[in-house]
């Protein structure tokens, strides 16, 4: 007991639950998102199965939806990668689930393994590939739902206009 304060609570506080928060149904904060896609990304049932790899065009599976919000599961062989691009107004939590991703921004590039995590803002700029020799697997949180990904030039550009109708 920390004798400096003298408050106690007296009994179990999950004995009280009225005084305790409710347990909220779908995450509102950057830290509930990053935990859902945390405990999706370790729950292996939830997405093991779905997950499939096309060498045509990458490959992407809706997985879950919220209200204003979407989770993607995407694959990608070696090679592929998403080109340079933004989210439009959307936020996002990238969580790579199986391989190795490489993220390359304006900024740095970057090394994703799984387990990984990269939260983005609105206007963020990146390009995601499989520069490594096995398949990668990852999941994609945005809030709100994405709804347009315009392409760049280089990851240090301005968008060109059209946007793409594909989510990394
Ligand atoms: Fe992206």
């Amino acid at each position: 007991m920390n004798s400096d304060n003298d408050l106690q609570i007296a009994g179990d506080i999950l004995e009280v639950p009225h005084l305790l928060q409710p347990p909220r149904e779908h995450p509102a904060t950057v830290a509930e998102f990053v935990g859902m896609a945390r405990s999706i990304a370790a729950d292996r049932t939830q997405w093991e199965h779905l997950v499939r790899y096309d060498a045509t065009a990458r490959w992407y599976h809706r997985l879950r939806t919220g209200p204003g919000y979407e989770v993607w599961l995407l694959s990608w062989v070696p090679g592929q990668g998403s080109g340079p691009h933004d989210h439009g107004r959307s936020s996002g939590v990238l969580t790579v689930l199986e391989g190795t991703l490489t993220e390359r921004t304006e900024r740095a590039t970057r090394a994703l393994d799984a387990g990984a995590q990269r939260v983005f803002a609105p206007g963020y700029v990146h390009e995601v590939v499989n520069d490594a020799l096995e398949p990668a697997v990852s999941l994609h949180v945005y809030y709100p739902g994405l709804t347009e990904m315009p392409m760049h030039t280089s990851p240090h550009c301005e968008a060109r206009t059209e946007p793409r109708a594909v989510t990394a």
